[in-house]
């Protein structure tokens, strides 16, 4: 082979390595979320929920006092707030479509999901939550499902 005929095999290949990685590139980035089809519900919470419900579900201080703006703050997922008080169904209908769709209060901050979760993820999140609970509480909140 001529010199030539080396450097341009040399050019080609260079430009066959870069394509190459290039196309890997392509192939992560076009890899799903992470939590695409994750049913974890503690994950799934810790992602999405804890910010404002609070790490150990506690909620945002003074959750029960209206700001100036007439909106609320986080309550707390956990024994101490009133998640307990309603149904799955409704549980996980606000956490798909948020507060003030289903609520009907537009003052209502609970902001929707529905872009962000499957339903059965909404509903692992919920399971996750009621997990949480004492059994007393459990039973309380189960016999709201029938
Ligand atoms: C940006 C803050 C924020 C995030 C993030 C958030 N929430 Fe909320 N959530 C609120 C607020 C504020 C309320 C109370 C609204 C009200 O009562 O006016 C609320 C209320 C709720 C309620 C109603 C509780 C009840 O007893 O009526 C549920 C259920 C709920 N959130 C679930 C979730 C879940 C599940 C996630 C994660 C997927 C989540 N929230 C993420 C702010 C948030």
């Amino acid at each position: 082979m001529k010199p030539l005929h080396y450097v341009m095999l040399a050019i080609m290949l260079l430009i066959g390595i870069i394509v190459g990685i290039d196309g890997v590139n392509r192939q992560q980035l076009s890899v799903a979320p992470r939590t695409q089809g994750n049913t974890d519900g503690s994950t799934l919470y810790v992602r999405y929920c804890a910010a404002c419900h609070g790490a150990n579900l506690e909620g945002q201080a003074n959750w029960q006092t209206a700001r100036l703006d007439g909106s609320y703050p986080a309550p707390p997922h956990d024994a101490s707030g009133h998640t307990w008080h309603h149904p799955d169904a409704y549980l996980v209908a606000v956490t798909l479509q948020g507060g003030a769709a289903i609520t009907g209060n537009p003052q209502n901050a609970m902001p929707g999901f529905a872009q962000q979760l499957t339903p059965a993820q909404a509903q692992a999140i919920i399971d996750y939550i009621k997990s949480t609970w004492p059994a007393d509480i459990q039973a309380q909140q189960a016999s709201l499902n029938q």
